[in-house]
């Protein structure tokens, strides 16, 4: 049978963050916003998700992971939990942390690290946030804290989670927490985030000299509704500018671009990537609206793919991917995909998602992009922020009342992808090309 290879020593994984499936996380800003009826979509809160805290389920869902013959996983650390209160660590916290890792390790399973994943200890929050510059060197004093205590069961870091999407939700947008709706708080929040990544990336270096260092950046493929309206054709590069370019770019060249503080420099952030980390999700059609000048003069245009249910944000599409990746080549860094994946609607969408967008990876190394690894999300259904449960995401199943796992068959897909390093051909033809294929 014909099989699409991927390189040797391909990472094969799957992505969680602390909050999302960990439960009880009390000490976070996320916590308290979900306590707000009207705050997540359920008014459900992150206490029960998978159990991995309370109940150490990290470990079954690990064998999961196992059973689908995969060699990595990502996860975040709940910096809450490791420092409660400030300049105060909780060794418990950190011992709790240490067990994850090491089941990761016991299970052949590469681990790949978070140090932020949205969520804020709740002192850093009433301090100010990322709005304050001072959370710039607690977070890097974190850092410090992390890589000593576990540097001996990681090497594989991420700094922070999509920043552009932190910085539009939470200070732009104002659906997350401090729900603040000011573009300009926005902007120095990214600031702020760029240099907390930089000095991260320093002192892990320093610490762990040969650690790989990323972030993870969420790139969103936006294309012009009308490609033939030169508007239509502005507002996507408006729009890609401003979502995808400006954090990531000031990590290549040490220049923030900002509408509100042109050419901004921040020297030491240049090269601070040592392989870059991609989530990617969907594209989204962008058309000119002289009406919406909250959204600088654009408007999304969603089309639903006909067997999806609600799609929460764009289009379904794997050449989107191949093209982001074909742009990456210009940087000359490995790339690991830290994040793809969709929700589960019943049929088989998840494993055509699943599918059409690795032949769409597989397409894009054959071309010459240098990518190590991918990680799906996820493992297995968890706490998905504003919308709560409803969006299950997993390759396994929970039932939050029982906490029983159940495998969906967009796992058994993955499993024989992993396992045998490679595409087989009939999984294209079954879910890829048939059904994806205007992607
Ligand atoms: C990404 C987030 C992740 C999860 C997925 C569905 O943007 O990083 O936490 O919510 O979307």
């Amino acid at each position: 049978m014909a099989i699409r290879a991927f390189p040797a020593g391909f990472l094969w994984g799957t992505a969680t963050s602390a909050h999302q499936v960990e439960g009880g996380d009390d000490g976070t800003d996320w916590w308290d916003w979900e306590q707000i009826p009207g705050h997540v979509k359920d008014d459900s809160t992150a206490m029960p998700s998978c159990e991995w805290f309370r109940a150490g389920r990290f470990l079954e869902d690990f064998d999961r992971a196992r059973s689908l013959s995969l060699n990595a996983h990502r996860l975040s650390l709940e910096w809450a939990r490791i420092e409660p209160r400030e300049g105060c660590w909780d060794s418990a916290a950190l011992s709790y942390y240490r067990r994850v890792l090491a089941a990761l390790r016991d299970r052949g399973l590469t681990p790949l690290v978070g140090l932020h994943h949205f969520t804020n200890p709740g002192w850093i929050a009433r301090a100010g946030g990322w709005e304050s510059r001072s959370t710039v060197g607690y977070f890097a004093r974190y850092a410090r804290k992390v890589v000593q205590a576990l540097g001996d069961l990681c090497d594989f870091w991420l700094t922070i989670n999509e920043p552009n999407v932190y910085a539009y939700s939470a200070y732009i947008d104002g659906t997350w927490p401090p729900a603040r709706k000011d573009m300009g708080a926005g902007f120095q929040v990214l600031a702020n985030l760029i240099r907390a990544h930089a000095l991260a990336y320093r002192v892990i270096h320093e610490v762990q000299p040969m650690a790989r260092v990323g972030a993870a950046h969420h790139f969103r493929y936006f294309v012009a509704a009308n490609r033939s309206s030169p508007l239509d054709r502005l507002a996507a590069s408006v729009r890609d500018y401003l979502f995808n370019q400006l954090f990531f770019r000031a990590l290549i060249d040490g220049l923030l671009r900002a509408p509100m503080s042109m050419g901004r420099r921040l020297p030491y952030a240049k090269g601070t990537q040592d392989f870059i980390g991609i989530n990617y999700y969907f594209a989204e059609r962008v058309a000119f609206d002289r009406r919406n000048p909250a959204l600088l003069f654009s408007r999304s245009i969603v089309r639903r793919w006909p067997d999806w249910a609600p799609s929460f944000a764009g289009d379904v599409s794997p050449a989107g991917l191949s093209r982001l990746l074909g742009g990456m080549r210009r940087y000359g860094l490995p790339i690991c995909i830290t994040e793809n994946g969709i929700f589960d609607c019943g049929g088989d969408g998840q494993t055509a998602y699943l599918v059409s967008h690795l032949a769409a990876l597989q397409r894009a190394i054959v071309d010459g992009a240098p990518v190590a690894g991918y990680f799906y999300w996820t493992l297995v259904d968890n706490f998905e922020w504003a919308e709560g449960y409803a969006p299950r995401f997993g390759l396994f199943a929970n039932d939050l009342d029982t906490q029983r796992r159940r495998e969906r068959p967009s796992a058994r897909a993955y499993r024989t992808i992993a396992s045998g390093n490679g595409l087989p051909d009939d999984l294209l033809t079954r879910y890829g090309r048939a059904r994806l294929a205007s992607g």
